[in-house]
């Protein structure tokens, strides 16, 4: 049973105070949470709690989360089995009494929830992708790699927020990483030549003050080729505009580019690149709020492109049938802290893959050393996750994880591979 809950305020890769909570058992067996946040977030999104304060952290403080895990909800939990995830997930949300987790804070609950988790595997002496996925979970997820960034986590005038790589064609995960650190570091040689900057954005991709997006896919398609590897086949490319940030009076307005799309056109300039460039798979292409659009890009797209639903589904179980029933997307981005527990993540991972979506794993722009989601990746099986560049010790730590996790299954070890992106093409 759980016996003690501590929560603290740390700092996050933004330099951001997070929640971390530790959550121990009758046995001594003590695990460690720390809750990641976003920059682009959907608007229905689990609420994360802050502070206000001016004088603390410009207004960000966590302290109310702190003290809401140390004080209520560790009255609530303290005593519960661990292994009883979702009596423990029911007890937090029960607790908090609001639909988007805003009285106790998404953080706070967040970071009980997975370091609960965290504690019963080691209770059972199990890995956590074992304890939470069973003797099945051997999937090792493609990695979406995002080498330039741009949008909210980047000062350049980059409209789209994300240029990844996925390593489709590797044999295992260890050698996905390795195919994109070598093109990481051609394409910094390559930015470099151009004269542009070579520093990183918040997920550790360059972040150049390119114009346009094809300027970006060239250089990501020349860094792939330049390497010696063949742009679709070995390597795809996936982008995620998070167009929400930039969808205004019914207008996707590129202000770095300095042009304004209709949804109609903006479907059109999606087709273009699809059709000019090995994109594979696209998150967000259209806003939550452009549910129209969403279907004209499906009836488009669908059938040869991921079309990945990251803000307009929130990770939220019930939004996530919504879009399946009107035909927005075919796949979902799955972030813990959009819905605030385990095992309502795992619930929607679930109903995405009976229906037919892919799921792709993902972190947030603001991360810790953290290294949950990797394990979740493989819990679920899902086969992909996005959790950055090749640099920055927030995004490897993921990396690294699953580099281990493939290690310690050996033969049984799986490479998720082309698959699964589900692509029909
Ligand atoms: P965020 O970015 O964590 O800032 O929301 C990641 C994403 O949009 O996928
Ligand atoms: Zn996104």
């Amino acid at each position: 049973a759980i016996t003690r809950i501590v929560a603290r305020e740390i700092i996050d890769s933004r330099g951001n105070p997070t929640v971390e909570v530790d959550v121990e058992l009758a046995d001594g067996s003590t695990g460690r949470a720390a809750v990641p946040s976003g920059a682009s977030t959907g608007a229905r999104e689990a609420v994360e709690l802050r502070d206000e304060d001016p004088a603390r952290f410009h207004g960000k403080g966590v302290r109310r989360a702190v003290d809401a895990v140390n004080d209520s909800i560790a009255d609530a939990v303290v005593g519960l089995a661990a292994e009883d995830q979702a009596a423990v997930d029911a007890a937090l949300i029960e607790l908090d009494g609001t639909p988007d987790k805003a009285r106790l804070g998404a953080n706070a609950i967040l970071g009980v929830s997975l370091a609960t988790a965290k504690a019963a595997a080691l209770a059972h002496r199990l890995p956590l992708y074992r304890y939470v996925g069973g003797v099945d979970a051997r999937l090792l997820p493609v990695p979406m790699m995002n080498i330039v960034n741009g949008g909210a986590h980047a000062d350049n005038r980059l409209d789209f927020q994300e240029f990844m790589i996925a390593p489709i064609g590797a044999a295992t995960f260890a050698e996905a990483v390795r195919m994109g650190s070598e093109v990481f570091h051609t394409l910094r040689r390559d930015l470099l030549s151009a004269g542009h900057s070579t520093g990183v954005g918040d997920e550790g991709g360059f972040a150049p003050d390119l114009r346009s997006a094809e300027e970006a896919l060239d250089f990501v398609v020349r860094a792939i080729e330049r390497t010696g590897y063949k742009p679709g086949a070995d390597i795809t490319v996936v982008m995620d505009p998070a167009t929400s940030e930039f969808f205004r009076d019914g207008v996707y307005d590129y202000v770095g580019e300095g042009v304004r799309r209709s949804v109609a056109e903006h479907v059109d300039y999606l087709a273009k690149l699809v059709a000019d460039y090995p994109v594979a798979s696209i998150e967000d292409p259209m806003a939550e709020d452009d549910r129209d659009g969403w279907r004209s890009l499906m009836t488009r797209l669908g059938e040869h492109c991921q079309l990945t639903g990251d803000d307009v589904f929130c990770t939220n179980e019930t939004l996530l049938r919504e879009g399946i029933r009107d035909g927005v997307a075919n796949s979902i981005l799955v972030k813990v802290n959009q819905i605030g527990t385990l095992t309502e993540t795992l619930a929607t991972v679930g109903t995405a893959h009976r229906a037919g979506y892919t799921v792709v794993m993902s972190h947030r722009s603001g991360e810790t050393e953290d290294t949950t989601i990797a394990d979740l990746a493989v819990a679920t099986g899902c086969g992909q996750i996005k959790t950055g560049s090749l640099s920055r010790s927030d995004r490897t730590a993921k990396y690294n994880q699953l580099i281990r996790i493939e290690e310690e299954l050996g033969t049984q070890a799986r490479y998720a591979g082309r698959d699964a992106l589900g692509l029909r093409r």
